[in-house]
């Protein structure tokens, strides 16, 4: 039996267990997946139990996708460039850490059937994830990425020749009333807030969020309601996890799981 897991803080909300417990069992695969809730000086001792082959390979989440790098032994190319990792397999006695988040938002995008070449794009928040989007919103050929954060410096640190950094306290002067935004932070996951102030979202808007429970955050829902079109994080979710299964089994296993099935089955338990 192969062990797998998703290590974050908090963890309680991840549907990782679910959706990967549920591909096991349809597949008749020997393995099993826990969540993992950690506390940052525990991180030594997760990344024991993959070395010690207790885990075959983890997933990483909320606050940890920057801070597990420096513990593991080789970082794929990607990852390194994009500088977060959210899925560790051991390969060679060697722990090796990967990025499946850019691909999960990738192919989100894509069977949306957003278009996103030559376009300017908001995007809020700093973090790991917001990390991965910036790779993908730039693989897209996207034109210009306004990064909003709370946190000005961290933003100034992600800025290139596409990427503009900003306070989130300016977006009156730089949304517009047909932009597309991506939510990267957690706001909205487990409070009512927004990430900025209602009065600037319009129906003629594309939102993206990328957490998937609730199902909706209240950006997302407010914008569906006044007619906006949307997007949550379970395409982007499902996509990375099937990444993810691919790199540890070293085969193809995401070309065997039936994507409207095992959404269907995510959805049916967030709502
Ligand atoms: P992850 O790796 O999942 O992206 P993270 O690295 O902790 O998580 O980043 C979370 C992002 O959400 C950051 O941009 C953070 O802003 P700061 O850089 O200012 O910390 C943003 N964020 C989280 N909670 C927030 C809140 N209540 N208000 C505004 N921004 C918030």
């Amino acid at each position: 039996m192969k062990h797998f897991a998703v290590i974050g803080n908090p963890i309680k909300d991840s549907l990782s267990p679910l959706m990967h417990n549920w591909i096991f069992r349809n597949l008749d695969l020997q393995a099993k997946y826990n969540k993992i809730h950690v506390e940052k000086e525990d991180l030594p001792k997760v990344v024991k139990q993959l070395r010690d082959n207790v885990l075959c390979g983890i997933n990483v989440t909320i606050p940890y996708k920057e801070k597990i790098m420096k513990f593991i032994d080789e970082i794929n190319p990607r990852a390194q460039s994009i500088g977060s990792v959210n899925c560790i397999m051991s390969k060679s006695d060697k722990l090796i850490g990967n990025n499946t988040d850019w691909y999960g938002f990738t192919k989100a995008i894509k069977i949306n059937h957003i278009e996103l070449h030559d376009k300017e794009v908001i995007v809020i928040g700093a973090g790991g994830v917001a990390k991965s989007i910036l790779f993908s919103l730039k693989n897209f050929g996207v034109k210009k990425i306004i990064l909003l954060n709370r946190t000005l410096q961290k933003a100034r640190k992600l800025e290139d020749d596409i990427v503009i950094a900003y306070s989130i306290d300016k977006i009156e002067s730089l949304i517009k009333y047909d932009s597309i935004i991506i939510n990267t932070t957690s706001i909205g996951m487990y409070t009512n807030q927004f990430p900025f102030e209602i009065g600037f979202i319009n129906k003629k808007q594309f939102l993206i969020d990328i957490i998937y429970t609730p199902f909706e955050t209240p950006f997302l829902k407010l914008g569906k309601k006044i007619g906006a079109k949307t997007l949550n994080g379970l395409d982007m979710f499902i996509f990375q996890g099937l990444a993810s299964l691919d790199l540890w089994f070293g085969e193809d296993i995401s070309k065997q799981v039936n994507f409207i099935q095992i959404k269907s089955y995510l959805e049916a338990h967030i709502c």
